[in-house]
């Protein structure tokens, strides 16, 4: 909850200051601005104590608790048999939790398991297409189990097709789709009936470079029309690229849930590789720093999290070297991930 100062100024049609309670709900994208009133956040998606066991005895969530705010960008991660899709399983329904409480948009899942379902949109980790349907009638069914009339189906149907570029494909059988283009339909199945919550299992999984990065832009699209998203993704990068916040799952238990920028504050060191505009002579070192050369043009220098790369460049500066380049020598969140999910490994693999 947020008390919003009272010199700034919301319009009026938005803050009633007359309301009992002065509290109101507001998209977390928009800007704390009111007078004297308080905004209550509207939870997206809450999880509180979320367990499930299997019949087979399985445990695969053992007590989760965690909040995805209306409007953000969210990542769901951890390593195979965390318990990401059964979490996604039971938030829309289709997997029985064993304990615990989910809220979707303030909608009890015990009590209001029909609003929930309406909020959310989701596509599976699995491609689940009718593969001998064309992309209109696959849209149209899955609208018609939301209850939409087949003239509001048919108009957001051909939306969803433009939105994820396969209007041009319209008329074609799913199973002549790319498999790039078999996951924007899927997407487009999800969107069908215009969830507020859009949950992606995996959306990514084993299509090209070229392509995720082409999902990615239509995904961030889709999160600034306001529709709040959580990713499961195998690819760190991704998720360091999209979402601002994350929780990493290992063996049913939440083990980081925080801001990307903090979660990314915890690795103790960071390594980069600094490229140089003309060779370094031989054997030079760079006192407080442990750097490993790979060639007389190219090093790679360990920084822990209590020194400043500031510094390294002070002690280049005073060698004279000048740098063409630099990077991080792995994905930061990848080497994060690595350290709290699999403690046991000797150490990083290099690129
Ligand atoms: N239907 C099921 N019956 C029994 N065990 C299951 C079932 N589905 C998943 N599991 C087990 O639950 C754990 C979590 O699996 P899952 O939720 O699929 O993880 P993730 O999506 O993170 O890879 C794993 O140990 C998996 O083998
Ligand atoms: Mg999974």
């Amino acid at each position: 909850m947020h008390t919003i100062p009272p010199h700034t100024s919301l319009g009026p049609h938005i803050l009633q200051p007359s309301f009992p309670e002065e509290v109101f709900y507001a998209p977390s994208r928009f800007p704390l601005r009111g007078r004297g009133c308080t905004i209550r956040y509207m939870d997206a998606l809450s999880l509180e104590g979320l367990t499930k066991t299997y019949p087979n005895g399985v445990q695969a969530l053992k007590g989760i608790d965690l909040t995805v705010r209306e409007g953000e960008f969210y990542a769901l991660l951890g390593p195979n048999g965390a318990g990401k899709t059964t979490a996604i399983g039971i938030i829309t329904t289709l997997v029985n939790k064993t304990g615990g409480k989910v809220r979707v948009y303030g909608h009890d899942l015990d009590r209001d398991h029909e609003a929930v379902k309406k909020c959310i949109g989701v596509t599976p980790q699995e491609v689940n297409l009718n593969l001998f349907e064309k992309l209109i009638p696959t849209l149209m069914h899955q609208a018609g189990y939301f209850g939409l009339t087949p003239r509001q189906a048919r108009r957001n149907a051909e939306k969803c097709l433009k939105a994820v570029r396969l209007w041009d494909q319209r008329n074609m059988l799913a199973r002549t789709l790319s498999g790039g283009m078999k996951r924007r339909l899927m997407i487009a199945r999800a969107m069908v009936h215009e969830p507020r919550l859009l949950i992606l299992d995996e959306p990514t999984a084993g299509v090209d470079i070229e392509i995720r990065r082409s999902m990615w832009e239509l995904l961030r699209e889709i999160n600034e029309r306001g529709v709040t998203i959580i990713l499961t993704t195998h690819y760190l990068e991704e998720a360091e690229h999209l979402c601002r916040r994350l929780a990493i799952l290992d063996q049913g238990q939440i083990v980081v849930e925080d801001r990307m920028e903090q979660v990314l504050r915890q690795l103790p060191e960071q390594h980069f590789v600094i490229s140089l505009q003309s060779p370094a002579r031989d054997g030079l070192k760079f006192k407080g720093f442990q750097v490993h050369w790979r060639s007389r043009y190219e090093l790679e220098v360990e920084v822990p999290a209590k020194r400043s790369l500031n510094e390294f460049f002070e002690r280049l500066n005073a060698a004279g070297v000048q740098v063409a380049s630099i990077r991080h020598k792995t994905n930061r969140l990848e080497e994060l991930f690595v350290r709290l999910t699999m403690p046991d490994l000797p150490g990083l693999p290099d690129e």
